[in-house]
């Protein structure tokens, strides 16, 4: 990518709002238990754009918010409202999901089980997305469509109204954090026996597309891949011949950042790009290796970017230098 390009796209998203929403299986959406618990401002403002951001909705609390009921940092507030959908969820079920990033910021994700009653996390987070929503390269289609493992829960969501999926996108890079959640029961529960083999049947995803991913996909649980030894913000900076990983084959740049001068306009977009490379490349671990080795690859990719973002660059028109 050339610097005009990366730099015309950075401009660009500056002041965009991120927006992102679950778009199935269906979520929990506004209704009237939204109206009555946040208030009109909120409910109004949810109404016309279910992506938006919890600060936003923090500013906009009025005299109809009632905190005891309206939470924003659990569903953004969203309620349980009559004739939702809640549904039926099997230890080890697979369950596709579908994300829609409108308006992208760079982030993180998870997606997780959380106690209504408490807002806390039951459990490690079914999923998690180290480069969400990127507005720095191509985002991939898993961060669309992805699929999650249903965990045995026990007892802990055996009635509506205990049990969420949330998920939780978070974006540094403009201070916004949304969440969309999923209502749910588990009954029927393994005992202290193993859960069995999970196994993709029809019954699994019930009128769902197919998640995009390859048709090599195991039906075992996305395993949250320890990040490896990621490439450190230095080594692209001052040594990118030696950026490897070992999941995935990234191409380092092919010129040498030029370190006279140390100059942004050099260095950043050839990060970039080798991040770019990495996304891509971690698509055909998808298909050849399958999930975990692909998200062991992404993560390789997310600390890559993590490692763009953190070179010592100073954001002015006038002297896009480094710092150090
Ligand atoms: C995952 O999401 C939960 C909220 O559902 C949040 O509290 C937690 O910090 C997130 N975990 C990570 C590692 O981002
Ligand atoms: C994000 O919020 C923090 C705390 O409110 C603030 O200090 C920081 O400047 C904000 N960053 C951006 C990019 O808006
Ligand atoms: C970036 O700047 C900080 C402080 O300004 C310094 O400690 C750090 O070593 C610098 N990193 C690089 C990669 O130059």
């Amino acid at each position: 990518m050339h610097a005009t390009t990366f730099l015309a796209l950075a401009l660009s998203a500056t002041g965009v709002l991120g927006h992102g929403f679950i778009t199935s299986p269906t979520p929990r959406l506004p209704g009237p238990n939204y109206l009555a618990a946040c208030g009109t401002t909120i409910s109004n403002t949810q109404e016309a754009d279910k992506g938006g951001n919890i600060q936003d909705l923090l500013n906009k609390r009025d005299s109809g918010f009632d905190p005891a009921k309206c939470n924003l940092w659990l569903c953004k507030g969203y309620q349980a409202e009559a004739g939702a959908p809640v549904l039926g969820l099997r230890p080890g079920q697979v369950l596709p999901i579908q994300f829609d990033i409108r308006a992208p910021h760079t982030g993180t994700a998870n997606m997780s089980v959380v106690d209504l009653k408490t807002n806390t996390v039951i459990g490690k987070e079914l999923i998690y997305f180290a480069d969400f929503a990127s507005t720095h390269h191509t985002i991939p289609d898993s961060n669309r469509n992805f699929q999650v493992t249903i965990p045995d829960l026990g007892n802990k969501c055996a009635a509506a109204g205990d049990c969420t999926l949330q998920f939780y996108w978070d974006s540094r890079e403009a201070n916004q954090t949304y969440e969309s959640c999923i209502d749910f029961t588990q009954s029927g529960s393994a005992a202290p026996a193993p859960a069995p083999e999970p196994t993709t049947t029809a019954e699994d995803a019930p009128a769902m597309t197919t998640p995009a991913m390859p048709p090599t996909v195991p039906t075992t649980p996305p395993v949250i891949p320890e990040a490896p030894p990621a490439p450190s913000p230095t080594s692209i900076d001052s040594a990118p011949s030696e950026t490897t990983t070992p999941a995935a084959p990234i191409a380092t740049p092919t010129t040498a950042p030029s370190t006279a001068g140390r100059d942004c306009t050099v260095l950043v977009p050839q990060c970039w790009a080798a991040t770019q490379k990495c996304w891509d490349d971690s698509q055909a671990v998808f298909a050849s290796k399958g999930v975990a080795a692909g998200q062991s690859a992404q993560a390789v990719c997310g600390k890559m970017a993590e490692g763009c973002q953190n070179l010592n660059c100073s954001w002015t028109l006038t002297g896009r230098k480094l710092r150090a």
